[in-house]
């Protein structure tokens, strides 16, 4: 028997008791089925975490799936200047008949960009999720990139916030030749930070300012351009370059993630999203037409599917889903049994 040493690192989204404890066992869970090994043959474990986390010691999360006998140590982390923030790290002792060279180290979520080398030899996956607005896109996404351990990025929200760019500027949606010329002065940013995208226009943060349907409207305009989607094209293609990661949209499967591992194409019904959509209206309290919204989804569906360029398809090698009458549940295990099969894990 050798004592073997197996490093890892995730990032929590948010200082709370639940999602630190959540993330560590994430994390710890992965070790262990990566590497094949039983808890009983951990023999040690030394957590540590930034010191923007600060609710629970990690060490409680072993506890709770079953480690008991090895020894837990946490301590706070250095401060480092412009390092990952909200970063859980453990290294695992483990006692095995294996070498060290053999031990899977494990880079979650933010912390895969700590070693994209492990990452892209072991793991790195790339899933497409495309379907018009209101299909459970970004919910199931969401869900899933929880569940994986893995970034979800909101590509929609990028053409939102050329959208409100266009707004604030007066710019005619509408008009290609303006919104082409403009596109160069545009500064975005979009930063994942504890694994929530966060999108920055003009270095000012709009990632809820975009969420109106007046924004959807004009983000749909935009969309139509290609300059528009070029500039957007390329930083979505990086981003995925070297992290695992869950990408929505409209044209990721087809244009963005053309060999992405796994390919879903998500519809509902037409009244099933308005419905949808009222519901998140009516829970963040604002007033709605059920027919105005119907109305709108089904113009934005129609300039989607129609406009020249990477309009919304489903890719030929995409796998089909029609959520009318499924619960998110549903849906969100039958995407992560397709990933988990795409692996080969089950
Ligand atoms: O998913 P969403 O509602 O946030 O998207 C807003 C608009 O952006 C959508 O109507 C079309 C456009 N879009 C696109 O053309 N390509 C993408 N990959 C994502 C969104």
């Amino acid at each position: 028997m050798n004592n073997c040493c197996i490093r890892g690192a995730i990032t929590a989204e948010e200082n709370t008791r639940e999602n630190i404890l959540e993330n560590t066992k994430i994390l710890l869970e992965d070790i262990i089925k990566e590497n094949n090994i039983e808890i009983k043959d951990i023999s040690s474990i030394l957590f540590t975490m930034t010191k923007d986390l600060d609710e629970v010691y990690p060490a409680v999360a072993a506890r709770e799936i079953g480690i008991t006998e090895a020894a837990l140590m946490c301590a706070c982390e250095l401060y480092i200047k412009n390092s990952l923030k909200m970063c859980i790290r453990v290294m695992v002792s483990v006692n095995t008949p294996l070498s060290q060279r053999d031990m899977k180290h494990s880079y979650l979520k933010g912390a895969e960009k700590l070693r994209p080398d492990i990452v892209r030899k072991n793991k790195k996956i790339n899933i497409a999720i495309d379907g018009p607005a209101g299909s459970g896109k970004s919910t199931i996404a969401k869900n899933v990139a929880k569940t994986l351990g893995i970034l979800y990025a909101d590509t929609g929200a990028m053409y939102r916030t050329v959208g409100i760019y266009c707004l604030k500027n007066v710019i005619d949606t509408n008009d290609e030749t303006a919104g082409s010329e403009k596109m160069e002065d545009i500064d975005i940013e979009v930063r994942f930070e504890g694994g929530k995208q966060l999108i920055y226009l003009d270095k000012e943060d709009v990632t809820e300012k975009i969420r109106t349907q007046e924004v959807a409207a004009a983000a749909s305009n935009v969309a139509k351009i290609g300059k528009v989607r070029e500039k957007l094209v390329e930083m979505q293609k990086k981003t995925a370059q070297t992290q695992s990661i869950i990408m929505d949209g409209r044209d990721i499967g087809t244009h963005v993630l053309p060999n992405a591992d796994v390919k879903i194409y998500m519809e509902a019904d037409v009244d099933e999203r308005a419905k949808r959509r009222c519901c998140e209206l009516k829970e963040k309290g604002i007033e709605f037409e059920y027919e105005k919204i119907r109305e709108e989804i089904i113009q934005r569906d129609n300039a989607d599917k129609n406009r020249k360029i990477s309009p919304l398809r489903k890719a030929d090698d995409a796998i089909l889903i029609d959520t009318s009458n499924m619960s998110i549940e549903e849906v969100t295990k039958k995407v992560t049994d397709i990933i988990y099969k795409a692996e080969g894990r089950r």
